[in-house]
């Protein structure tokens, strides 16, 4: 129990990545507030974690609105008491190229993948300044540190994301916050729907040279660590979980 009284937030928490966050926050003793647009996901997360006898709450809101994020850390403060750690990982990744992706379409994701992460940090900050210290984690991705092709959006708005991440470490070491990325390789949740079957399996096996398939716990698990003491000297920092790929040039 790592974790013990120590309050988070998980944004996206419905599905995927962050539903298996916040279940291994929780197992480390933190009480949640599971974030994200979509209500009855949310719920279904908090039922799991209850049955497992944890504490947590739903609050729906779009992390590209401003209002509703400074809104939002006020809520879990009334409802928990204060808040330690905020996990940024909401996103959406849509395909297109610099050709045939919209301004429009540009923004949008640029708006949710990091708007939202730069909206989230700074409206928390003076939640965790209030308990002496805080820790920040952002979901980037390999596409953050390399893009790759018909990502653009996508890419561009992920590498934003990785150098905010280093910023708001360098900024706010001063008052005890820590603030790292998880880059995560391919996993298989509700955001990659539609790359399945042989063109995948080919894909990974083409660009991945570790033959294992990533699941959302082998990035949750590097999340919580980033969250606890045991990870206090590290902070601006992008930790990669991709078996391999992003450590060579071609495979
Ligand atoms: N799955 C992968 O292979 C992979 C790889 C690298 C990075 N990531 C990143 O991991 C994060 C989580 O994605 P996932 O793979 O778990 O997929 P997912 O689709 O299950 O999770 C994304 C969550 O974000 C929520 N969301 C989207 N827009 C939102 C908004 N405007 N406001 C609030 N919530 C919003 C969705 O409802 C969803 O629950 C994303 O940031 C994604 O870019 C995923």
């Amino acid at each position: 129990m790592k974790l013990k009284e120590k309050v988070a937030v998980v944004t996206g928490g419905g599905s995927g990545l962050g539903a298996e966050i916040a279940l291994q926050l929780v197992a480390q003793g933190a009480k949640v507030a599971l974030v994200g647009a979509t209500e009855r996901k949310l719920d279904a997360v908090r039922e799991t974690i209850r049955t497992r006898g944890g504490e947590a709450a739903v609050f729906v809101a779009d992390v590209s609105d401003e209002n509703r994020m400074v809104q939002l850390f006020s809520e879990v403060e009334a409802v928990f008491g204060g808040i330690d750690i905020l996990y940024n990982n909401a996103g959406v990744s849509p395909e297109g190229t610099i050709e045939t992706t919209t301004f429009e379409a540009f923004q949008k994701v640029v708006e949710i993948d990091l708007y939202g992460i730069f909206l989230g940090s700074k409206y928390v900050i003076p939640y965790m300044k209030k308990r002496g210290g805080g820790v920040i984690i952002n979901t980037v991705g390999t596409f953050g540190l390399r893009p790759i092709p018909n990502k653009i959006g996508y890419s561009a708005a992920k590498a934003g994301a990785m150098s905010l991440t280093r910023s708001v470490a360098a900024e706010m070491a001063k008052d005890n916050i820590r603030c790292n990325a998880v880059c995560p390789g391919f996993v298989d949740t509700p955001l990659n729907k539609g790359f399945v079957g042989e063109a995948r399996e080919k894909f990974l096996d083409a660009h991945q040279p570790m033959a294992l398939r990533i699941d959302s716990a082998d990035i949750a698990n590097m999340a919580v660590f980033l969250a606890t003491e045991d990870a206090r000297a590290i902070t601006g920092q992008g930790i990669v979980i991709d078996g391999g790929t992003e450590a060579c040039l071609y495979f």
